[in-house]
């Protein structure tokens, strides 16, 4: 049966327990609104660990004042049937009070300069030194052994790799490939927020992606232009176009290393899509 457990008291005692059995312990965190891409990464948890724990947090400092923090989909009662059904051992579901205790008058932050002001960072500041943040206090107060993350969101994950390491955690983390709706569109929460017609549409985001990754693959080097057509063909669609870089897939910065990635934000109508794929440069 899955323990529901709010209090990080009560999650600690818990998990005494469990580490006396000398069990490995994981942890994926999420917001909630858990969808097939979600319980990929909770399936993996459970091959790769003898207890999994499921943080749902939807939390206020990585929304941006203006952002859809009100409207984030809620949906705690069939989020815990999903996670139950699967076996899950824990499912840690803190009040915005228990992480970010009112008392307490001096916050601490985690931020990570070199890339919480570019691609997403820029359009949404303030974004990544809450992810990191939580994601920090989650590390903290769960001590897992691993840690599950998607790689639709991948400068959030090299964000959280390199938290790790600055901070020498003694956490592994793992990520995993983007779960897919047939029609190629990443699954996502904000989904949701797509209208009828503008479903139909989002796959041409992926579409882009992998056409800008084939035209790489087969020689293309003029990465500028790449870009541009994308954009072009993404704009004559009606996408408003936050950013669509091909950059190299450790830094984020210009392409150096053997491995590229195509990162892309993208709004249409009230909806911000975001998506990537990776490419071997071949040179
Ligand atoms: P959330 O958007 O709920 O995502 C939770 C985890 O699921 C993240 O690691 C994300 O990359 C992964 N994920 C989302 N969509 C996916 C898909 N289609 N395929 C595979 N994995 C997918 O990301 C967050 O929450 C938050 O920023 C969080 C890390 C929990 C911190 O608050």
């Amino acid at each position: 049966m899955t323990k529901k457990i709010k209090t990080i008291v009560d999650l600690r005692d818990e998990l005494t327990e469990t580490r006396k059995l000398k069990k490995k312990i994981s942890l994926v965190p999420t917001m909630g609104n858990i969808h097939e891409g979600h319980l990929s990464l909770i399936k993996n948890a459970q091959k790769q660990s003898d207890y999994v724990v499921v943080s749902i947090f939807v939390n206020p400092t990585q929304f941006v004042a203006g952002e859809d923090f009100n409207e984030y989909p809620r949906t705690l009662d069939s989020d815990i049937e999903l996670i139950s059904k699967l076996n899950v051992n824990l499912v840690f579901i803190p009040d915005v009070i228990e992480l970010y205790p009112m008392n307490n008058k001096i916050s601490t932050e985690v931020s990570i300069p070199e890339l919480e002001s570019i691609y997403c960072g820029k359009h949404r500041p303030g974004h990544f030194r809450g992810v990191a943040t939580i994601v920090s206090k989650l590390f903290n107060i769960v001590q897992p052994d691993i840690a599950i993350f998607g790689e639709k969101d991948y400068q959030q994950l090299l964000i959280i790799r390199s938290l790790v390491k600055n901070h020498f955690l003694p956490i592994e983390i793992i990520s995993l490939p983007t779960v897919r709706e047939a029609s190629g569109l990443a699954m996502s929460s904000r989904n949701n927020y797509l209208t009828e017609s503008e479903r139909k549409k989002a796959p041409m985001l992926y579409e882009c992606i992998k056409t800008t990754v084939n035209l790489i693959i087969n020689g293309a080097k003029d990465y500028e232009k790449l870009e541009r057509e994308a954009k072009l063909f993404l704009e004559e669609a009606e996408f408003k176009i936050e950013y669509y870089n091909i950059c190299d897939s450790e830094t984020l910065g210009p392409v150096q290393g053997k491995i590229l990635v195509v990162l892309a934000a993208v709004w249409l109508g009230k909806t911000r899509l975001i998506d990537n794929a990776t490419a071997h440069t071949y040179d």
